[in-house]
């Protein structure tokens, strides 16, 4: 530690602080511009200047100055004030004192920091910039006229989001801050600059003049997009959302969000919102009240009591802890069917299989803090980043600062795969079981296993005929991979399942497992597996048991069921299986077949549009609950806007129909969640008032084993592209499709080729092409660049137009033929 004084206090820091930093500490206030806790210092601004005793009466930056031993520091000084006035001066020089029409103004910070220096005249004239403003996309206006220089946003768009949007062009008094070209800005719209500008220069555009800052209500809640959990407030009135407000203080991200959370929220102000219960009449879906649609589905769900297997029920795990439990106990408790699961079966199968067979708990045995603790992160996948962007970023600053080593074990290339330093292998579609048994038949081959593993004989027996030709990789790769990881002090395996992974399943949540378990990187600090859920709360999900515990049947057999006529009645809740599970025709078909099928959502998707009764639920910003994060930490959400129309949330919903049909009734959620921590063990002793702003993560107890996985052999099929889908960055589920933010970066369906299958198959980027598989086929524009490896095509499965899983069947891998229309 070193000791310093500060205006006359005495104060002990680190020894890396800077006096900022110590201020700070001891509750002094430091004016700064172009400082940002995460950000690499800049000391551009000088507005933060201050005065050391021992470096005789100079004024230094507080912001880039270290701590020493003995030093005195004084803030506020006749001088120090008459300095900073100076600073604000010429910085008002050519700003357009246009506070009135300006959407940051009462959160600018150089309009708070003129109004307490009190600086009303100028001693200085100069001309106004005149630089155009650039409103060439939807959602960030960049007014560069307004621009202090502080370097903010080029700072965060470099060192946290890792893109590098902007840069300084120019010198002197022509300095500007620049994209490339001096073009429009182009880039992924994750908002970030545009939350760390101090002054109105980058804006939200879909907030630009509909509230003043300080007429915002704000309400703290957690993002419903990804399973990362990010925390966001929402800024709302009259009622509607208008806008997410950075808190820089808010999580383990610092209030930094990507493009579904800054700008994606619109999708609960959405004019396509169902504001009615709907209930077919004469083959038509017609508005119907409350009472009318309760009544229909609750006779039904009265009778399927008496035959609980011809009862189904889906949820999507973007519900609340709350109304999930309410769901399980409704179905399986008051009906008694077990026939109940989400996201198609093999979304989530890695978590509540095989976390539960490798580590005797459906969930990861380690959280997202462990990223920044780890020394190598061992990444499935380069999709990481699009599926869960804000561990992106805490990826890339762990890279970045820290210098962990990223490897990468993946089909095609991405984001991640650009870091500084990472190291990727590419293998071939759906041999991730098979690399990962090769990296733990390496291991034991170069006696690198940890010692005293249990059942490493039975393992070694399981991958004796594991190869890296069967992942499509070279032996030296495996061998030195295997080498690093195991001689990494701590590791990390970073696995993203969902809808759009198929060959994400349990048995490669055990195959990864088995190589941490092997090397013994489990149970410590920075080590272990990170299973990143698709959605909000698909771990709550899990924990709450929404899936079959016995002989229910599966989403996919749910699916089956509805069409063979086992599955009468089907109740869903949220989900979208029509577009999101593989083979649409087939789901279509069982759909239409069900003899009755309720649907409570937000919109009337693909799948609402096939049911007999719909009805209109909230989003999150209108209910109050909590959701899980992909790293267990329980966070509340909290109702910020009055429900649209006639909707209700899921919880009223359910609880309504429990009622009816003589289940449990709760006089509100929180009553639920005090069952829910007397009932399922991980929550045990916790209240939503201990959750607080922060939540509360929850504690584990890993029993690890090794469960030999084993391998399904994927042919490649001559003369056809082997069909990847996923995630594109801007999308999560079919939710995002609502947001103007994701819809603009990313609008439609596509399919990405390598450069080498488009030049041989004539395709340009842009021309529409047709896919065709096995199943089906689907017309979508092509993308052509240099992620794809030759022999694949990669297509995101979020739309319904063009839907991808009209040409898939749940297979890891899916051929098909790319011709262009
Ligand atoms: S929106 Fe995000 S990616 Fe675009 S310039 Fe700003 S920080 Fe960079
Ligand atoms: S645009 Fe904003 S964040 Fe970027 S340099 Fe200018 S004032 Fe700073
Ligand atoms: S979508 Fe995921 S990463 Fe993006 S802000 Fe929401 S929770 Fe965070
Ligand atoms: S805040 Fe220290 S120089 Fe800008």
């Amino acid at each position: 530690m070193v000791n310093l004084t500060i205006n006359g206090t005495q104060v002990a820091v680190e020894k890396d602080a800077t006096i900022y930093d110590a201020a700070k500490a001891c509750g002094i206030k430091i004016p700064i511009l172009c400082h940002d806790k995460k950000l690499h210092p800049f000391g551009g601004c000088r507005m933060c200047l201050v005065e050391v005793e021992q470096m005789k009466g100079r004024l230094i930056p507080a912001c880039t100055t270290p701590v020493t031993e003995g030093m005195i520091v004084q803030t506020t000084t006749d001088e120090i004030v008459k300095a900073r006035k100076l600073v604000l001066e010429l910085l008002l020089l050519k700003h357009p004192i246009d506070c009135p029409v300006c959407d940051a103004a009462g959160d600018c910070d150089l309009q708070n920091l003129t109004f307490e220096y009190k600086v009303n005249t100028n001693r200085f004239v100069d001309e106004k910039f005149n630089h155009e403003i650039d409103y060439d996309n939807p959602l960030i206006e960049r007014d560069m006229n307004r621009c202090i220089h502080c370097g903010k946003c080029a700072r965060i768009c470099d060192e946290i989001v890792s893109y590098g949007a902007y840069t300084f062009i120019n010198r002197g008094i022509e300095a500007k801050m620049g994209t490339e070209f001096d073009g429009p800005l182009n880039c992924e719209f994750c908002g970030s600059c545009v939350s760390v500008c101090p002054v109105g220069a980058l804006n939200s555009r879909p907030f630009k003049f509909k509230a003043r800052w300080w007429a915002l209500q704000k309400t703290k809640s957690v993002c419903s997009y990804c399973g990362t959990g990010c925390q966001l407030t929402l800024g709302t009135k009259d009622g509607k959302v208008l806008t997410t407000v950075y808190d820089e203080n808010q999580g383990f991200h610092n209030g930094q969000l990507c493009t579904r959370g800054r700008f994606g929220y619109q999708f609960v102000n959405s004019a396509k919102r169902l504001t009615t219960p709907l209930v077919k009449k004469n083959g038509k879906l017609q508005e119907a009240s409350w009472e009318e649609a309760l009544e229909v589905v609750t006779s039904r769900l009265s009778a399927g009591k008496s035959d609980p297997a011809s009862v189904a029920a889906l949820a999507t795990p973007r519900l609340t802890n709350e109304e999930l439990f309410l769901f399980e106990k409704l179905f399986r408790g008051t009906i008694g069917t077990d026939n109940i699961d989400h996201s198609a079966g093999y979304a989530h199968a890695a978590l509540t299989k095989g976390a539960k067979a490798s580590f005797g708990v459906a969930a990861s045995p380690s959280e997202i803090a462990d990223i920044q603790k780890s020394n190598l992160l061992l990444v499935v996948k380069s999709d990481a980043y699009e599926t869960h962007p804000v561990i992106g970023f805490e990826m890339n600053l762990g890279v970045k600062r820290k210098g962990i080593d990223l490897r990468i074990v993946s089909d095609k290339k991405g984001k991640l795969t650009r870091l500084p330093g990472a190291k990727t292998t590419v293998h071939t579609p759906g041999s991730e079981v098979a690399l990962f048994n090769a990296l733990c038949k390496s291991i034991i081959d170069q006696g690198l296993a940890a010692e005293g593993v249990a059942g490493l004989a039975e393992l070694k027996a399981a991958v004796a005929d594991a190869t890296a030709e069967k992942a499509g990789v070279t032996a030296e790769e495996i061998a030195a991979l295997a080498k690093d990881y195991a001689a990494a002090e701590k590791a990390l395996i970073i696995l993203p399942i969902g809808l759009g992974y198929p060959g994400h399943d349990a048995a490669l949540a055990n195959a990864a497992a088995n190589l941490a378990i092997l090397t013994g990187k489990i149970g410590k600090e920075g080590c272990g597996l990170l299973i990143m859920g698709e959605k909000n709360n698909s771990q709550g999900a899990a924990d709450l048991g929404i899936y079959p515990k016995s002989t229910g049947l599966s989403a996919s057999a749910i699916i089956e069921g509805c069409g063979n006529g086992n599955i009468k009645t089907l109740f869903v809740a949220g989900e979208n299986p029509v577009v999101s599970y593989p083979n649409r025709q087939k789901v279509e078909k069982a759909l239409e077949n069900v003899e009755f099928m309720v649907v409570a959502d937000l919109f009337l998707t693909e799948t609402a549009q096939l049911a007999d009764v719909v009805l209109p639920a909230c989003s999150f910003a209108e209910k109050s609950g909590t959701f899980t994060s992909l790293g267990r930490r329980v966070q509340m959400v909290r109702k910020a806007v009055p429900a649209v129309g006639l909707a209700k949330s899921d919880f009223e919903i359910l609880n309504t129909l429990s009622a009816a049909i003589g289940g449990a009734r709760y006089n509100n959620q929180a009553e639920i969640f005090t069952e829910i921590a007397s009932t399922v063990p991980a929550y045990q002793g916790l209240t939503q008032g201990k959750l607080g702003d922060e939540g509360v993560v929850l504690p584990v107890t890993v029993s690890a084993k090794l469960v030999p996985a084993v391998a399904k052999a994927v042919a490649p099929v001559a003369g056809k592209l082997a069909l990847l889908t996923g995630s594109a960055l801007y999308h999560s589920g079919t939710m995002s499709r609502f947001g103007e933010g994701p819809m603009y970066v990313c609008p439609t369906a596509y399919a990405e080729l390598s450069m080498a299958d488009a030049a041989s198959l004539k395709i340009a980027e842009g021309d529409m092409v047709t896919v065709t598989s096995a199943t089906g086929s689907v017309q979508v524009a092509a993308k052509v660049g240099k992620r794809v490896p030759q022999g694949t095509v990669f297509a995101p499965y979020h739309f319904g137009e063009g839907s991808v899983n009209s040409i898939t069947d749940g297979a890891a891998v899916t051929y098909v033929t790319v011709a262009k229309k």
